[in-house]
């Protein structure tokens, strides 16, 4: 484990936890966004892929989830949102009105955009208001709005076909926005894109969690991005993955290019950087 090297950090790294795993309405009352209490996952392949993990997610908090590839980062996206049950220990999940349910008001963005090619934008994002039986004026309404959002209101009526990496991209952000989801599940949405593309992107992700105070948990393999976006990094060790280190990043708001370029985003990258330091050169899913 690598000493914390700021006050706030080592405030965060010495921070204890209860000891009795939260209910899912404790977490609620607390301002936690998601609360993982001694979570473990084994599939039905005998892979003990996590934990025990202990992880807390604040309300409106962005937080980045890195470590080497196969220690379980998907994983813990999958318990969060519900899509998979821990094998042991809970996972608390709590929105705004307080309702408490694992994948409720989650919106789930994949690395790949998984549009369906036949259908339009507009078809594209409306998908889970089609399958929530939300009435149609009320979905177009929401529709447009979550286009307006990611920046693609003039190409609502274009095909996946038609568009490049980014603008797909935006449009599988869209459809996870269109639901208003508390919590945004990010499965390192920009790793295919090129640098230009994933910089912008990073950027009006950045914008739309300001203005919409959603709570992001974002998985990426770059240190870079991770501290450009987050307020908070935790670095994961190898499988089964678990907590190594957590790093505050305390930058200034809103984060541009002078942070990017800034002594400090420089110092930030070579901490976490120093935390992943022991895998970079490892076999992967080791
Ligand atoms: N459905 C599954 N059945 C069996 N094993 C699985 C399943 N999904 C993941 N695993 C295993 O669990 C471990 C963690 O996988 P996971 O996909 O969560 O890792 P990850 O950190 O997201 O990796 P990457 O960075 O490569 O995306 C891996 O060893 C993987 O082989
Ligand atoms: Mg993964």
């Amino acid at each position: 484990m690598i000493e914390p090297q700021t006050s706030s950090e080592k405030a965060l790294s010495e921070k204890s936890l209860p000891e009795a795993a939260l209910s899912e309405i404790d977490a609620g009352v607390a301002g936690l966004a998601v609360s993982l209490r001694g979570v473990t996952k084994v599939y039905d392949s005998g892979v003990l892929a996590l934990g025990p993990l202990d992880l807390e997610v604040r309300r409106g908090e962005f937080v980045s989830l890195l470590g080497p590839s196969g220690c379980g980062k998907s994983t813990a996206l999958r318990l969060i949102a519900g899509l998979n049950a821990p094998t042991s220990g809970t996972v608390g999940v709590s929105n705004r009105a307080g309702e408490t349910r694992a994948g409720r008001s989650i919106g789930f963005v994949f690395q790949e955009p998984t549009l369906m090619p036949w259908a339009s934008v507009r078809e594209n994002v409306r998908l889970p208001l089609k399958l929530a039986h939300v009435a149609l004026a009320e979905g177009s309404a929401r529709v447009g709005e979550a286009l307006t959002q990611v920046g693609l209101a003039e190409f609502a009526e274009a095909f996946p076909r038609q568009l490049s990496g980014g603008m797909k991209m935006r449009v599988s952000l869209a459809r996870a926005l269109v639901t208003d989801p508390d919590i945004l599940l990010m499965d390192e949405p920009f790793a295919a894109l090129d640098e230009i593309t994933r910089f912008r992107l990073n950027n009006d992700l950045l914008s739309l969690w300001r203005n919409l105070r959603k709570t992001v948990v974002f998985v990426t393999h770059s240190v870079f991005e991770s501290v450009y976006l987050s307020q908070r990094v935790i670095v994961m060790t190898p499988r089964p993955g678990r907590i190594k280190a957590e790093f505050r990043i305390d930058a200034a708001e809103p984060r541009d290019e002078d942070f990017r370029t800034s002594a400090d985003y420089a110092g930030y990258c070579r901490m976490v950087s120093n935390a992943l330091a022991p895998w970079q050169s490892g076999q992967p899913g080791s």
